[in-house]
């Protein structure tokens, strides 16, 4: 949940304007606060700021450091508040670090430390690692036997670059459970994914759990967790990882919503389904979080609909401590955006090391990352870099992706499935009616979404995107379920936005917005041609292109992602990096 950058320059050149623009790409990781600290002429120095980024460039401006070997990070906060004290690089006498994740037996090592000495500035658990750095480098340890010291002696999840005074020349990084990324360039680089380094470089390596890599100008040396040397494979640069600007837009998340239709239809060129993948498979288990999880509570409706298959929808940080049922000849599918969700990567090694019949597979954004590489099946969902904290094309496409595993046996819906990528782009059109909407409700303080069957999880979806970047509380509610309870919530003030297109559900839907009205007056209604005949003017309408009523999840999500987005913009509230959240969530 933090970012990670570390530059070391062939001809000493200033790195620090690189390794900011390096954590630029890295603010959807956590942006509570930010610092840089390089080494230049013998020295070590140190800038950190809270808050955003623009902070730590304002800041530097002022007290401007020069080194031709820098680390710096942007953070989510975990252990200590966001304030310059707890912000990151993490120094001491003669060494700078940074780390992504979390150190479990951090008070032990304190406490040690402390007894031997060591003072602390910070209420961090990274710290600890710089100061037990120091420490080997006090009892006449060099660098490298230092970190190597220092990683054995750590446990938890960690990505950490260090430098230190005395080696101007290298770059210590390690990796556990959080990702890091070497790039071999003009310069020697290293940052917590591809996209914050590949402006530099043209070649990445991925390195794996319990690696540890020492960075010179020459290239990098590679070792496993037994200190072995290991060669690793290089990955080309992309160039979808140099341009993920935002372009013309405004915001990175409104620039995902319009590309929707773009990478669904990428996505449905990819990601055949082989003939035989589902052979001996007797249940599906989906494993996943956030808006992911709600992905496969869609799944949930289509792979029992029309492959007949049993399929369990698990919260991924619940499932591992529940003792769970795994049963034989399992499909474990892990849905993720970013590959790197440290809950959902447990889930599924949980899965791997408790029953070995079942089967892993991944539908992912991020090739490369530590799902995808872990999983013995990856389906890609070709949504390219997602950098707005709240997931939009990305969902659509894991829907995709999930439609063409459920229908991989009917024709006829995987014919359909093309229309999707047009039909999508005419919902686009909708934005100026929809921004009516999001005037109307943007001074509301909650929210009510009603969706049933495969449009249950879209009101859920729905209400994630409102909550997370306009911190309107909202909540989503099996439609049927409201006559249970939360119709108590209704009044004249809280809109109760209701999915409810022409099909099968509709009579039945309708019948609940009915209750609705009959209790509230703040009721608007998704819907389509056919649909929108039977609401009278009481209720304000969006009417959405008509298509085949299984593809409802995917195409009635993008009025929502566009409503919650137009009303976070309207309460001038940050949409791409809203409050307390990150993009990954690489923590438990
Ligand atoms: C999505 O809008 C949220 N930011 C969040 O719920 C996200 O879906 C969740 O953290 C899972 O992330 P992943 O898909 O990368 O695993």
């Amino acid at each position: 949940m933090c970012g990670i950058v570390g530059i070391l320059s062939k001809n000493n050149d200033d790195v620090v304007s690189d390794i900011i623009n390096g954590l630029e790409k890295l603010e959807y990781r956590g942006y509570d606060s930010a610092g840089v600290a390089v080494v230049g002429d013998g020295e070590l120095k140190r800038v950190r700021t809270v808050g955003k980024l623009n902070n730590l460039a304002d800041k530097l401006k002022v007290n401007p450091v020069k080194g031709g070997v820098g680390i710096g990070h942007t953070r989510w906060a975990t252990h200590g508040k966001a304030t310059e004290e707890n912000a990151h690089p993490m120094v001491t006498k003669d060494v700078a670090l940074v780390h992504n994740g979390i150190i479990e037996n951090y008070k032990e090592l304190k406490a040690d430390l402390l007894q031997k000495g060591y003072g602390f500035t910070s209420q961090t658990d990274s710290e600890v690692a710089a100061v037990y750095l120091q420490m080997e480098l006090d009892s006449g340890l060099s660098p490298r036997e230092a970190f190597r010291e220092m990683i054995k002696a750590v446990r938890g999840t960690y990505a950490f670059l260090a430098i230190f005074k005395t080696c101007p020349d290298m770059i210590f990084c390690a990796r556990n459970k959080s990702p890091v990324a070497v790039g071999f360039g003009d310069n020697m680089c290293v940052g917590s994914d591809a996209s914050s380094i590949s402006a530099n470089c043209s070649e990445i390596v991925y390195l794996d759990d319990g690696d540890y890599a020492e960075i010179t100008k020459d290239g990098a040396t590679f070792f496993d967790s037994n200190l072995n040397v290991v060669e690793k494979s290089r990955v080309a640069v992309t160039d979808d990882l140099v341009n993920s600007g935002k372009g013309e837009y405004s915001h990175y998340m409104i620039k995902e919503i319009m590309e929707q239709p773009s990478a669904i239809r990428k996505t449905l060129l990819g990601n055949d389904v082989p003939r035989d993948f589902f052979k001996g498979i007797s249940r599906i288990l989906i494993l996943a979080c956030g808006t992911s999880y709600h992905a496969g509570l869609v799944g949930k409706y289509w792979f029992e609909k029309y492959l007949r298959l049993p399929t369990h929808v698990e919260i991924a940080s619940e499932y591992r401590y529940r003792s769970p049922v795994i049963e034989d000849n399992t499909l474990a599918l892990v849905i993720t955006q970013s590959g790197e969700t440290i809950d959902t990567l447990e889930a599924m090694e949980y899965v791997r090391r408790n029953n070995v019949t079942c089967k892993l597979a991944a539908i992912t954004n991020v090739l490369n990352s530590a799902i995808s590489r872990s999983a013995d099946f990856v389906f890609h969902t070709e949504a390219g870099v997602e950098i707005g904290v709240a997931s939009t094309k990305a969902f659509t496409a894991q829907l995709t992706v999930l439609a063409k595993l459920a229908f991989s046996k009917n024709p006829e819906l995987l014919n359909q499935l093309q229309n999707l990528p047009q039909v999508c782009e005419n919902s686009l059109l909708l934005k100026e009616d929809i921004d009516k909407i999001a005037f109307k409700i943007k001074d509301c303080v909650n929210a009510i979404y009603l969706g049933r069957d495969n449009l249950y999880p879209i009101a859920l979806e729905g209400a994630l995107k409102l909550k997370e970047i306009s911190y309107i509380h909202a909540e989503g509610f099996a439609a049927g379920e409201m006559k249970h309870g939360p119709i108590a919530l209704i009044d004249d003030v809280v809109p109760v936005i209701c999915l409810c297109p022409s099909g099968n559900m509709f009579d039945k839907m309708f019948s609940n917005i009915q209750v609705a009205q009959a209790r509230g007056k703040n009721v608007i209604v998704f819907t389509d041609t056919t649909g929108a005949e039977s609401f009278d003017g009481s209720v304000e309408k969006i009417v959405l292109p008509s298509i085949n009523e299984e593809l409802y999840p995917i195409l009635y999500s993008i009025p929502l992602q566009l409503l919650a987005y137009m009303v976070t913009v309207l309460k001038g509230e940050d949409v791409d990096k809203p409050r307390n959240l990150a993009k990954s969530v690489t923590v438990e």
